[in-house]
């Protein structure tokens, strides 16, 4: 039985998309690259929701068969919107994936997370093969940081721990990130906080300091991952 869901059948995306040309380019591009029986790892963010849509014209114009794992509730919706069917890294590993990204600097280092999935992005990442980041050119900047605060994903009681050891670490500015449509914080999909930090270096350890303080669940530095960056 189907459901005949008014929600699904109105989904659109939450915010106006920018740079929705560059994105679009890149989104062709990736579509490209689809094959049947793949499984996809599919991250979050608008430029993945595009190449999603890119992908699903794609495989209706052409028959294909494949197979999704979405990292966020949303592009959840917008599989079964596009009629793609979804499976978990418990029945399946992908074959490769796709996601977007906030900054990338030279060497291929990574801030993501803006859109607070970064945890399941970064599983998905670990899990898959050949990982695909998608971007348009304003998101490539000399300086990693110069742009966005690095997101960071706290157990809620573990806060103030977290907070103190982040400044330890020369964290210049921390700020607990506010939800909109919601009073107090943004709740993550796991149930967590997210605190966006600042630091003046960004050093290739980073990453792993901040991942071992305790109460930290996953940051949105991707540092030395093993990733292809596509840029429109
Ligand atoms: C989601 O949590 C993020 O990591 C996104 O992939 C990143 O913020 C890029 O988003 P856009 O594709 O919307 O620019």
């Amino acid at each position: 039985m189907n459901w005949n869901s008014d929600i699904i059948k109105s989904l659109t995306w939450s915010e106006n998309i920018i740079n929705r040309e560059g994105k679009e380019k890149v989104a062709d591009e990736i579509a490209n690259k689809v094959k049947s029986g793949d499984v996809l790892g599919i991250g979050s963010g608008s430029t993945s929701y595009l190449a999603l849509l890119a992908i699903a014209k794609k495989v209706k114009a052409e028959n294909l068969q494949i197979k999704a794992i979405p990292t966020s509730i949303e592009i959840s919706l917008t599989c079964s919107e596009l009629g793609i069917p979804v499976t978990t890294l418990y029945e399946n590993k992908p074959d490769w994936l796709f996601d977007g990204a906030d900054e990338v600097d030279p060497y291929n280092r990574l801030i993501k997370g803006r859109g607070g999935a970064m945890f399941k992005e970064k599983l998905m990442i670990r899990s898959s093969p050949v990982n695909y980041i998608l971007v348009d050119d304003s998101k490539l900047v000399k300086k990693l940081g110069s742009k966005f605060p690095v997101p960071i994903e706290v157990f809620p009681q573990a806060l103030l721990e977290v907070e103190s050891k982040l400044k330890q670490m020369g964290a210049t500015e921390l700020n607990l990130r506010p939800a909109k449509g919601k009073d107090g914080p943004v709740v993550t999909e796991n149930g967590n906080l997210i605190l966006d930090a600042r630091f003046g270096e960004i050093g290739d350890d980073l990453e792993q300091r901040i991942k071992s303080i305790t109460g930290v669940i996953e940051s949105g530095l991707f540092i030395g991952h093993n990733v292809e960056i596509l840029v429109a």
